[in-house]
């Protein structure tokens, strides 16, 4: 068995140091490092990610995006987790622009060609005021389920709400959904490792490699 700490990488797409988002993964990481496992966290907005743009190339294309932007350097990143928290703050009842622009360029840019995350163990941290939470949730949801991750039922969504207008972290709820989220992440990824030894190289199966063909066939 694989004897290296299991790792997490969070993905935080708040624009705000020290805001709600900081503070929830802040926690989060405590968890994890308490278990002797790894947490990082990786900021969105230290890093230069461009806009997709109009060329459309990703369309027909069969390689990585040729915008140049730190993209292959976060990807690396991911590569190497075991485990990826998605954590974003919700703005105008949908993802956080950081978030969001990531989730294009990483998605269509990278990750669809060889679906890299397949097999890691996937969790949504999502933080709000209380409107639209819900679904900035599911969307996350559906991107790690589009890159072929495992979620774990942990109980309820990680959401943590905060109306006050300084960063705090007092939804005892929310952080009570965070704290079961973590755990069963973290077990989730010693369970794979005990289960599947290493991550194989190449986790997609020889049946089901290109989308891009639908199982009966035709081209999607
Ligand atoms: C531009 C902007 C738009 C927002 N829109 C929403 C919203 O639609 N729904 C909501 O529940 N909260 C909304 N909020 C509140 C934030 O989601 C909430 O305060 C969040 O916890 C902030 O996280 P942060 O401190 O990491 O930035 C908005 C905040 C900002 C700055």
């Amino acid at each position: 068995m694989d004897d290296r700490a299991v790792r997490i990488l969070a993905i935080c797409g708040s624009e705000r140091e020290g805001g709600n988002t900081d503070l929830a993964l802040g926690h989060a990481g405590e968890l994890v490092r308490a278990r002797g496992a790894e947490f990082e966290v990786l900021h969105l907005r230290d890093h230069r990610i461009s806009p997709c743009s109009p060329c459309g190339d990703c369309n027909s294309r069969a390689a990585a995006c040729e915008l140049r932007d730190d993209m292959p350097g976060i990807v690396a990143r991911m590569r190497a987790a075991d485990g990826l928290i998605y954590a974003t703050p919700v703005h105008g009842f949908g993802l956080a622009h950081l978030m969001q622009i990531f989730i294009e360029r990483a998605g269509v840019g990278y990750l669809r060609f060889d679906r890299p995350l397949a097999n890691k163990v996937g969790g949504v941290l999502v933080t709000g005021r209380r409107y639209s939470e819900g679904s900035v949730h599911n969307q996350l949801v559906d991107n790690l389920l589009l890159n072929r991750m495992i979620l774990v039922g942990s109980g309820f969504p990680a959401l943590l709400r905060n109306t006050a207008p300084e960063p705090a972290l007092d939804d005892r709820e929310g952080l009570d959904a965070l704290e079961r989220m973590v755990h069963r992440m973290l077990d989730m990824c010693l369970l794979l490792r005990r289960n599947g030894g290493e991550y194989p190289d190449d986790p997609l199966p020889s049946y089901d490699r290109n989308e891009r063909v639908s199982r009966r066939g035709l081209p999607v």
